[in-house]
């Protein structure tokens, strides 16, 4: 796909796929858009699906599935043991990780959920190159703590750094040394969701993990985001270029002792699997997913999704296919990038990301700059983004309101999902925004705190309606 040359005009990504079946959407007029949005109370988790144009919320169960897929799903075998399908999945895991054993569970935090009772008592510490809400959540749930050990520069939003999910492998090292009797397990995160789908590299893997065994503890692989990790490795660390992805994701699987993924990101499916090589620690998480999640053959995922991700597994180790997804995203950050609009680089994987701190840097931060952003790209475009900032962040203690280490407004691409012309038109509209970007204003609660993440907001003045207006002076009657 990225090899592909380019006669008349300029390389633009390339989908490698056609499409067999398609899902409506519609774009409602600027003004029903500035309605839906404060009906959701400026949250776009409260935003229906039918509401948005371009659904940019997450890539988590959305990417669309092949025919191939699809078709998969009808064989699927739901004996309650000995299941064929669990028997097929079983077999392709080990193909492509080479590990021997395999749980499903139902999603990736189930994955979190059974580690963390496995492995997490009261005191116990995770180091890890970067937090996920819902990783930390069960740790926490258990009794236990984390602790981050991000190199320096994954913090910064704009940087060259090609790997910016990297641990600093002497920080592992020193709390691995200091600590080493409360270390329930060292998770690696790959790519690193929250500094903005950043990858981490094959050689800082490979090293972290090798500390792990100096010092011996597990090492735990998240590969919720592998897929785009594994695009990056190959395209930007110079020692993989001439390898293949099998071939990757094996140097990787062989030094981790755990591999873990949300299955609705890694596979193109809705579901979660833990795989390992040792009987001992097979035999321990298993009685967990037998209590929590199901017969562990199924493990409360459906057959016809274990089948899906079967299939979809083999679609991951297709660079071809792949690579769609970060080109994309590469595509809308470079063009926005361009057009002087701040956004998190170099491009990661999972989504386009903008830094709102410096979009809207009049909004103060105790007015959630990045959910009044995600609320004007809505009423601009249609499109909902996801706020990744405080009102994002959990409330660890009631009485002190935390704000996010960034405010970013997350535009998630869900792998094959849209195309070029759409980007395209939604690059047109933060264009638009961005020009009018004096015009958005704050948001605050109406109600004490703590709040949840989808808890509703409301506009500090009538700002979404003047932005409105602009939008219909500048835009005429077009939607
Ligand atoms: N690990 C990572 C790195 C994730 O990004 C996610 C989910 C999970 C674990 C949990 O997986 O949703 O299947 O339970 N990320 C989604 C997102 C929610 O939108 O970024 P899950």
């Amino acid at each position: 796909m990225n090899k592909v040359g380019y006669y008349k005009r300029n390389s633009l990504p390339l989908e490698m796929h056609k499409v067999c079946i398609v899902q409506k959407t519609s774009i409602l007029p600027v003004e029903d858009r500035v309605k839906a949005i404060r009906r959701a109370g400026f949250n776009s988790y409260r935003l229906e699906s039918d509401e948005c144009y371009l659904d940019m919320l997450t890539d988590s169960g959305v990417n669309a599935m092949s025919n191939e897929q699809l078709g998969a799903m009808m064989i699927g075998d739901d004996a309650y043991a000995g299941s064929v399908t669990y028997r097929k999945l079983s077999q392709k895991i080990k193909e492509i990780f080479n590990k021997d054993y395999f749980l499903p569970v139902h999603q990736g935090r189930a994955c979190e959920h059974m580690l963390a009772l496995a492995y997490v008592k009261p005191g116990k510490l995770v180091p890890m190159n970067f937090q996920f809400g819902t990783s930390i959540g069960k740790i926490r749930y258990c009794g236990g703590d984390y602790i981050i050990c991000l190199q320096e520069e994954g913090f910064d939003k704009q940087s060259g750094n090609p790997f910016k999910g990297d641990f600093d492998l002497a920080k592992l090292e020193r709390i691995l040394q200091e600590e080493r009797d409360r270390i329930a397990f060292v998770r690696i995160e790959a790519g690193t969701n929250l500094i903005g789908g950043q990858p981490i590299a094959l050689d800082n893997m490979l090293a972290a993990a090798e500390l792990c065994k100096k010092y011996g503890v597990l090492s735990v692989l998240d590969a919720s985001l592998l897929q785009d990790n594994l695009h990056f490795i190959k395209t930007r660390e110079e020692a993989y270029m001439d390898m293949s992805i099998r071939e990757i994701t094996r140097i990787l699987s062989d030094a981790m002792d755990i591999i873990y993924f949300s299955a609705r990101k890694l596979g193109f499916g809705r579901g979660g699997a833990i795989i390992l090589n040792d009987e001992k620690e097979f035999e321990h998480i298993k009685t967990f997913v037998s209590s929590f999640e199901g017969f562990p053959t199924f493990g409360g995922m459906s057959v016809k999704e274990m089948e899906a991700i079967r299939v979809g597994l083999d679609d991951t180790m297709d660079e071809n296919i792949i690579a769609q997804g970060p080109q994309f995203i590469e595509y809308l950050c470079n063009e926005l990038e361009d057009a002087g609009i701040p956004v998190v680089t170099p491009p990661g994987g999972l989504g386009c990301h903008l830094d709102a701190l410096k979009f809207v840097p009049h909004i103060p931060r105790n007015q959630y700059p990045a959910g009044a952003l995600q609320s004007a790209v809505y009423i601009a475009s249609g499109a909902r983004g996801m706020e990744r900032g405080s009102i994002d962040e959990p409330w660890d203690d009631p009485e002190v309101e935390p704000y996010g280490a960034m405010e970013l407004v997350r535009l998630a691409v869900p792998r094959r999902v849209y195309t070029i012309s759409q980007m395209n038109y939604l690059i047109d509209r933060i264009c638009w925004l961005y020009d009018n970007r004096e015009l958005i204003g704050g948001l605050k609660y109406d109600t004490e705190g703590p709040h949840q993440f989808y808890a509703p907001l409301n506009s500090i003045s009538d700002w979404p309606e003047v932005l409105a207006a602009k939008f219909r002076e500048d835009f005429g009657e077009s939607l």
